[in-house]
């Protein structure tokens, strides 16, 4: 009997997608309110005037009150991706890894993304997102780009990527 080969070819592909979008937006994920910030981005409440700390693709953010940690969440990587906006729309399938530089006390939103990181997921002329959010506990792996079950990869300090197809 000739199984259909693309089924063979598509059905672990598919499976693991679900797996993976599984751990990265099911089981951990909140859901919160992010806000945009724009420059002057100095200083920083976790690295006052020192800029190396910015990633250098500018996907970072600053954090509100409630996941601030007394400073100890300086420096965590969080992916986050937009569940709806006013004023604007969700950018499809696109999923961000933002570094926490600051601490926003003054806000009432979850997390305060810089404009890079807030115009990537969303097109919104409003202030405010509605998200879901995780902070990404895998430090070998840095999210460069996630789109749907795609995402490009890094390792801290190393100038290699590769795109991961879950
Ligand atoms: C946002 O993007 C959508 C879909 O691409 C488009 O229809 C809409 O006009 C855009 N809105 C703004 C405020 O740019």
């Amino acid at each position: 009997m000739l199984m259909p080969q693309p089924l063979l070819l598509c059905r672990p592909l598919f499976l693991s997608c679900l797996i993976i979008s599984h751990l990265l937006y099911t089981t951990w994920a909140d859901v919160g309110i992010a806000g945009r910030y724009g420059p002057p981005y100095l200083p920083t409440a976790c690295y006052g005037g020192d800029s190396s700390e910015f990633p250098t693709n500018n996907m970072f953010a600053a954090v509100g009150d409630g996941l601030w940690d007394n400073s100890a969440s300086c420096g965590r990587q969080y992916l986050v991706r937009c569940i709806s906006a006013t004023a604007g729309f969700c950018t499809p399938g696109r999923t961000i890894q933002v570094k926490i530089v600051d601490h926003a006390s003054a806000s009432s939103a979850t997390i305060v993304l810089s404009l890079t990181a807030f115009t990537t997921i969303t097109n919104s002329t409003s202030s405010f997102i509605n998200i879901e959010f995780q902070q990404n506990l895998w430090n070998q792996i840095n999210f460069l780009q996630v789109d749907g079950c795609q995402a490009l990869i890094s390792f801290p300090g190393s100038i290699l990527s590769s795109v991961l197809r879950f």
